[in-house]
């Protein structure tokens, strides 16, 4: 089976209802990064972090795949597919994608903030953290979420994964977030990639398919491109 490798931004998620960072009406414009997605901003209030992410949650638990996802789904049953995801919440795999890495955590996990290993799932319906939840070792716990100013673990294992795609199909993203922009260019020289989004990406390599489209409309004309592999 012929490797496909996806790298998903948050424009995946747009059509099910969830904001985009940086569009017009995205997160960015109404949060600070800085007090809501940065160690500092944890050390300095808490309690608006810890809101933040109970919202993003609670939200979660309102929202469905759209086709993005599910399309990309279904090419499973052709293509060993990996999805490399910048997202944070679960909708890959409430659609039935099985191999999906999380580069920047998930919504559904909260860890210790002593402590990085203690990481622990938080039931499916409860999207609540409180200020006083603590780890066994009796540490707060604090969002399963990369912020920014932190390391991403799981970028090696995911310039690796680039590295073996035989079609590597970037979603949704502006690409302006390193390192998961970098990833593109681990792609081996015989790999087709294709780039969907509906507006596009700064400085996108000119031996990039550009699909101009949203990801449902996207995810269908890109099923359509693969039969023929
Ligand atoms: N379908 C596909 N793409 C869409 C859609 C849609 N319906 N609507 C918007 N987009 C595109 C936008 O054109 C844009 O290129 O989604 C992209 C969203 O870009 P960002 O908001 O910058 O999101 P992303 O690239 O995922 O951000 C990367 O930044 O703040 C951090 O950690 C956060 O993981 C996130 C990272």
């Amino acid at each position: 089976m012929k490797k496909l490798v996806v790298l998903s931004g948050a424009g995946i998620s747009a059509e099910s209802g969830i904001r985009t960072f940086r569009d017009s009406d995205g997160l960015w414009e109404k949060y600070r990064i800085e007090d809501v997605a940065t160690p500092e901003g944890w050390r300095r209030n808490q309690q608006l972090v810890t809101d933040f992410y109970n919202q993003r949650r609670k939200q979660l638990l309102e929202v469905e795949p759209n086709f993005g996802h599910i399309g990309l789904a279904e090419l499973e049953k052709d293509f060993d597919v990996q999805i490399i995801t910048q997202n944070v919440d679960n909708l890959h795999e409430k659609a039935g994608s099985t191999k999906v890495i999380h580069l920047h955590g998930e919504l559904t996990k909260v860890r210790s903030e002593r402590y990085e290993n203690l990481i622990y799932d938080l039931s499916p319906d409860k999207y609540e953290i409180k200020i006083g939840d603590l780890c066994e070792k009796g540490y707060q716990l604090r969002p399963h979420i990369v912020w920014f100013g932190e390391a991403v673990p799981l970028i090696e294992k995911a310039a690796e994964l680039v590295s073996q795609a035989d079609i590597l199909a970037v979603i949704g993203t502006s690409l302006s977030v390193y390192p998961a922009a970098g990833l593109l260019y681990h792609a081996p020289m015989l790999c087709k990639i294709y780039y969907i989004d509906p507006k596009g990406a700064e400085n996108l390599p000119n031996y990039v398919n550009f699909i101009k489209k949203g990801a449902a409309e996207g995810v269908k004309e890109l099923q359509k491109i693969l039969r023929d592999y």
